[in-house]
C-alpha cells in the first residue's frame, strides 16, 4: 500500500557534464512512478537543467532550503524559488546538515512546514550517532526527533511526507544497519507516529532507510516490512547501481 522510494543523495558531487550524463543514462530505465518514486537530490545550481531534463518518471530534489519565504539570508536557497523552478522534493535536516551547519530539531520543523507551504516533499532525515547506539538510547533519541520535527504538522501532511532513518555511523562508512536494526528502529519511529496522530497515518507515512546501501543489500532491506525504500549517497553517483536500486524497488 506504501509506494516504494529510492531517492539519490548526490551530496556535493557532479559537474553540470557529469550530472546531465547520468540523467542520460538512466531517463529511459526509470520505472513508472505509478510503481516507485524515483528521486535525485543534487546542489542546487544543477536543479534547473535536471528538472529540464528528467523525463517522465524520475523527480529532482533539492538537498535544503531555508525555513523563511524570503530576506536577507546570504547564500540560502528559498522554497518559493525551489517551487518556482519545478523541484518536487527536499531533503530536510540531513544529519550533515545537523552536523556541520548547525540545523536543529526546531529548524527541521520549521523547513517542513515551509515545504508543505510550496507544495514540495520533504523527506525528513533522522538518526543516532555511534555513541547513542552504543548507549542504548536509540529509541529514545530517535523518538524526540521524529516528534520534534512533525510539531504541529497535521496527519494529512506526516501522511504525505517522507521519513529517513539514517544512523550516523552507517552514513559513507561502508557500514550499513543489518536489515534487522534498520527494520526495528523504523517500526519504532512507525508507533511513535501512531501515538501521535493514529494507525492509519503510521500506516501511511513512507520511512526510508539510509546509510550505505548498494544494489547487494537492497533486497533485504526492502523485503523487511516497514521499510520502504532508500536514501542513497554513494551508490546514487553510478547510474548503473542507482538503476540497480531502483529496479530493486521495482520488483
Ligand atoms: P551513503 O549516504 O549511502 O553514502 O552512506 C547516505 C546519505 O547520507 O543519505
Amino acid at each position: 500500500m506504501r509506494k516504494p522510494m529510492i531517492a539519490g543523495n548526490w551530496k556535493m558531487y557532479k559537474t553540470r557534464d557529469e550530472a546531465l550524463q547520468f540523467l542520460y543514462n538512466v531517463n529511459v530505465q526509470v520505472p513508472n512512478n505509478e510503481y516507485v518514486d524515483t528521486v535525485i537530490c543534487a546542489q542546487a545550481p544543477l536543479l534547473r537543467d535536471l528538472v529540464k531534463r528528467q523525463g517522465d518518471y524520475l523527480r529532482i530534489g533539492a538537498q535544503n532550503m531555508h525555513e523563511s519565504t524570503e530576506g536577507a539570508f546570504t547564500g540560502e536557497v528559498s522554497a518559493a524559488l525551489l517551487q518556482n523552478i519545478g523541484i518536487s522534493y527536499v531533503l530536510i535536516g540531513h544529519s550533515e546538515r545537523r552536523q556541520y551547519f548547525n540545523e536543529t530539531d526546531d529548524s527541521v520543523n520549521q523547513k517542513l512546514h515551509q515545504a508543505f507551504r510550496y507544495g514540495l516533499t520533504a523527506i525528513a532525515c533522522v538518526g543516532e550517532s555511534l555513541e547513542t547506539r552504543e548507549a542504548n538510547e536509540t529509541d529514545t533519541f530517535v523518538e524526540n526527533q521524529v516528534k520534534k520535527a512533525l510539531n504541529a504538522l497535521g496527519s494529512e501532511q506526516v501522511k504525505a511526507l517522507v521519513i529517513a532513518y539514517e544512523p550516523i555511523w552507517a552514513i559513507g562508512t561502508g557500514v550499513t544497519a543489518t536489515s534487522q536494526q534498520a527494520q526495528d528502529t523504523i517500526a519504532m519511529i512507525r508507533r511513535v507516529i501512531a501515538s501521535l496522530y493514529d494507525t492509519d497515518t503510521a500506516q501511511a507515512t513512507r520511512i526510508l532507510y539510509g546509510g550505505s546501501v548498494k544494489p547487494d543489500n537492497i533486497d533485504e532491506l526492502l523485503s523487511m516490512e516497514d521499510i520502504d525504500g532508500a536514501l542513497v549517497g554513494g551508490a546514487s553517483l553510478s547510474a548503473k547501481n542507482f538503476l540497480k536500486l531502483v529496479e530493486a524497488a521495482n520488483k
